[in-house]
């Protein structure tokens, strides 16, 4: 390789952490939208599906990327949603108007199919409420449904229906994106915080155990953002454990739009701080004694700026039954974007305690699934799994250096992107590094202050098939882009002085690497 035309560095320190990883910081999430629950996740009669129509094609790739935790059933849809229509025998489950995404829902596929599925891939369910069309009472009646034992109405409506134990379901989203004009039974901040304080009361009276998550804005740029958050949390600080914030970037047209999708990472963590700004304001003047975290319970790479004349952004389209929506098709460019988005999530470890890539199958998925047809991995799992496998321990505070990259939106970042955790069992240190130099390889040496004697043992990396960064991964072709062996890393430990790992980055890459203790 010729000498690389950009430099880089990392600073770790072994005793400078940010904190644990948090064992819910890598999930997914799972909406009745478009093909996601249907011939996403569930499509009975498929060659692979179970006797309860699951997918086993489906289930086998989710458990390769392995999300600590699933949201469930919306979204959008959930603010419209009547839990009772999707449980209890299928025969009987009505067909109802989806008005979030203009959808005919069949209700074949509800709570009990989702906690059977969750069960299968081994992940959490985390449960959304409707808060747009109702209320307290129908909340506490799931609640009671999925998680009282026996012996009540509907803990024993949930024993007729065939699940005799308890879904001991602990971790419930307080309604979804209620800052947003488009959500059905959108409210102010104070109609959203005062019905969120009470929500959440009653919920635990039915079961102290839950966790709950207020709906903090759906995007850092609605004009409500901040003072949302303040407002909903005077009212419902003490009853509350999270809350959510919603994120979505794509690459614009135009000359700067590469630029500024590669550096969009630096949004992601001024939103964390921000929210984490907000609330720690709100537990000041209130004089609580908890500290709240960050549920980023939806967050991608979304065009939505394609899909803007589409059907259903235009309310023009047939109400069907699953119709392919926002089925995005993920590049090489998108991918080392989600890596740097993962970065930002490890980066505020100590207060993003939930995290939630949206959304998991087809519906700007993880997966793609084709009905009757086969599935396989977007070029955006690439990362997410990997991550989600190799961030053990602590999260290192990573200090960059070296090089800058440019953008117009969100002004200089570091060239290399960076994140690291250490595993102190195993003496494994992972680097998690993308090249955002769309052109040119870059250096990049990682100082290792107060570390054991460490020697490289793997690196891989996600960058170009034959220099296109668009390539994808497709029905035709779905093995195109993968990570490859990254070769020439260097581990130096010196008798003297700061110990140094070396690695060239390809342009436009994104790199795990792992050091080990000799
Ligand atoms: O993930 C797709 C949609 O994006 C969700 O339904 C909504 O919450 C968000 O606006």
């Amino acid at each position: 390789m010729t000498e690389p035309a950009r430099r880089a560095t990392v600073s770790l320190a072994r005793d400078f952490t940010v904190g644990p990883v948090p064992p819910r910081l890598f999930g997914s999430f799972v909406e009745h939208m478009g093909r996601s629950v249907y011939t996403g996740i569930y499509e009975p009669g498929h060659p692979s599906a179970d006797e309860h129509g699951l997918r086993g094609d489906v289930l086998d790739l989710v458990r390769d990327l392995g999300p600590a935790v699933v949201r469930y059933p919306g979204g959008n849809f959930v603010s419209g949603y009547d839990w009772e229509d999707g449980v209890g025998p299928v025969g009987d489950r009505p067909r109802r108007l989806d008005r979030a995404w203009r959808s005919v829902e069949t209700n074949e596929f509800g709570l009990s199919e989702f906690v059977r599925w969750a069960g299968l891939v081994g992940t959490e369910p985390m449960m959304a409420v409707n808060l747009g069309t109702r209320g307290v009472q129908e909340a506490c009646d799931l609640l009671e449904y999925a998680n009282h034992p026996s012996g009540t109405r509907l803990s024993d409506l949930r024993r007729a229906h065939g699940d005799a134990d308890p879904y001991g379901i602990r971790l419930w989203c307080l309604g979804n994106e209620m800052d947003g004009p488009w959500q059905v039974g959108h409210k102010t901040a104070h109609e959203y915080g005062r019905l969120a304080a009470e929500t959440a009361r009653a919920m635990r009276l039915v079961d102290p155990g839950v966790e709950l998550v207020a709906c903090g804005s759906s995007a850092r740029s609605m004009p409500t953002f901040g003072e949302w958050e303040r407002v909903v949390l005077e009212e419902c600080y003490d009853q509350v454990d999270h809350v959510s914030a919603h994120a979505y970037y794509e690459e614009h047209e135009g000359p700067h739009g590469l630029a500024d999708f590669l550096a969009c990472a630096a949004d992601l963590d001024a939103f964390v701080e921000q929210v984490v700004a907000t609330a720690d304001a709100v537990r000041a003047r209130g004089r609580h004694a908890k500290r709240l975290t960050v549920s980023f319970d939806e967050w991608n790479v979304w065009y939505m700026s394609r899909h803007l004349g589409s059907d259903v952004a235009q309310g023009r389209s047939e109400w069907r039954v699953a119709p392919r929506v926002i089925e995005d098709e993920y590049s090489v460019t998108d991918a080392v974007v989600v890596g740097t988005l993962l970065h930002a999530l490890l980066r505020h470890a100590d207060r993003v305690a939930i995290g939630c890539q949206a959304q998991l199958v087809n519906v700007i998925g993880l997966l793609r699934s084709e009905p009757g047809g086969p599935a396989w991995k977007q070029t955006t799992a690439l990362p997410f799994e990997r991550v989600r496998r190799h961030a053990l321990g602590d999260v290192l505070l990573a200090r960059p250096g070296g090089d800058r990259h440019t953008s117009d939106a969100y002004g200089d970042v570091p060239v290399v992107d960076a994140a690291a955790t250490w595993e102190t069992e195993g003496g494994t240190l992972s680097l998690f590094l993308a090249n955002r130099d769309a052109t040119a390889p870059t250096a990049v040496t990682v100082d290792l202050h107060g570390f054991p004697s460490l020697r490289p043992l793997d690196a891989v990396a996600l960058d170009a098939p034959d220099g296109d960064r668009h390539a994808s991964n497709t029905l035709e072709r779905p093995g195109r882009v993968a990570l490859r062996p990254l070769d020439g890393v260097v581990c130096d430990a010196p008798e003297r002085g700061t110990a140094s790992a070396e690695v060239v980055l390809p342009p436009l890459s994104w790199a795990h690497v792992r050091l080990v203790r000799r």
